[in-house]
């Protein structure tokens, strides 16, 4: 496998992705529910993974794809432990895509053999694309991004996590989520998860919190947030398998750390 060759690729077709996306935000949308009235999906997340698929099977025909939206359904019965398989998002944040045109993102990762290959995340309106071949460091656009200082105490630190957090949950009790936002500097939530690990791999955030994550969420994300030394666990400390719905706890060692031992209290 040219892993120089899917780089170029994958950042081609991401850019071209959010190029059609961009264009359709003045446009009405089909917007139909999932699960609920909280889980949206748009004829634009399937057509941009269709768009991957397409491009995919037709340059590697021999590759798996693994897409939100399951356009891809045909490739059931595989072992990705010994495959090289695309995880993609063809919209992360498609509530804010609809309801605000904006905060939303393409997120692509390849793995080969259960390994880390590359990461793409496209912000298409605000024109950044963050982006990881494994080993060569994180870029934004063009510019190698170095972390600018690692936040290790969590008085310092800003952190993502969502609404869901306050909902019951498996993972936090009550009190710690209350001892949490008295002890952290902020809190934020941009409502793309995708964008939101994007965001930790360039210091824009010094951590964040998932439950639930699909594996085309976090597939690109783990790369950039790996290639710039950060922890990156699930909430109970274990490594993640790429290939499984997870949750995701991100930071520097030193604040995972302080995370995992004085709120994380699994049920
Ligand atoms: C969702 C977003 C959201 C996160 C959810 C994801 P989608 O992805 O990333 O921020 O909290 O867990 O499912 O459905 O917009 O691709
Ligand atoms: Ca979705
Ligand atoms: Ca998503
Ligand atoms: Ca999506």
């Amino acid at each position: 496998m040219n892993k120089q060759e899917i780089y170029r690729f994958t950042k081609e077709w991401v850019y071209e992705a959010g190029v059609i996306l961009r264009e359709s935000v003045t446009m009405d949308l089909e917007v139909e529910y999932k699960t609920s009235a909280a889980d949206l999906v748009t004829e634009k997340d399937k057509e941009i993974e269709m768009f991957f698929v397409k491009k995919i099977n037709a340059t590697f025909p021999n590759h798996y794809i693994l897409g939100e939206e399951d356009t891809a359904s045909d490739q059931k019965d595989y072992n990705p432990q010994n495959e090289v398989v695309w995880l993609v998002d063809p919209i992360d944040g498609t509530t804010n895509f609809v309801h605000q045109k904006r905060n939303f993102c393409i997120s692509v990762g390849v793995y080969d053999n259960g390994k880390p290959v590359v990461g793409v995340i496209y912000d298409p309106i605000s024109d950044e694309m963050f982006h990881a071949l494994a080993g060569e460091g994180v870029y934004l656009n063009d510019q190698r991004m170095k972390l600018p200082s690692k936040v290790t105490t969590y008085e310092q630190a800003l952190i993502s996590m969502n609404h869901l957090w306050l909902a019951p949950n498996d993972f936090l009790c009550e009190q710690p989520i209350q001892q949490m936002a008295t002890d952290i500097r902020g809190f934020r939530y941009i409502g793309s998860a995708a964008l939101e690990l994007a965001y930790v791999s360039v210091g824009r955030l010094d951590g964040a919190i998932f439950a639930g994550l699909g594996s085309w969420d976090f597939g690109a994300g783990y790369i950039l947030l790996q290639e710039q030394g950060l922890s990156v666990t699930t909430l109970a400390g274990d490594g993640i398998d790429f290939f499984k719905p997870s949750s995701l706890l991100t930071s520097s060692k030193e604040l995972h750390q302080v995370v995992q031992s004085n709120y994380i209290r699994l049920k």
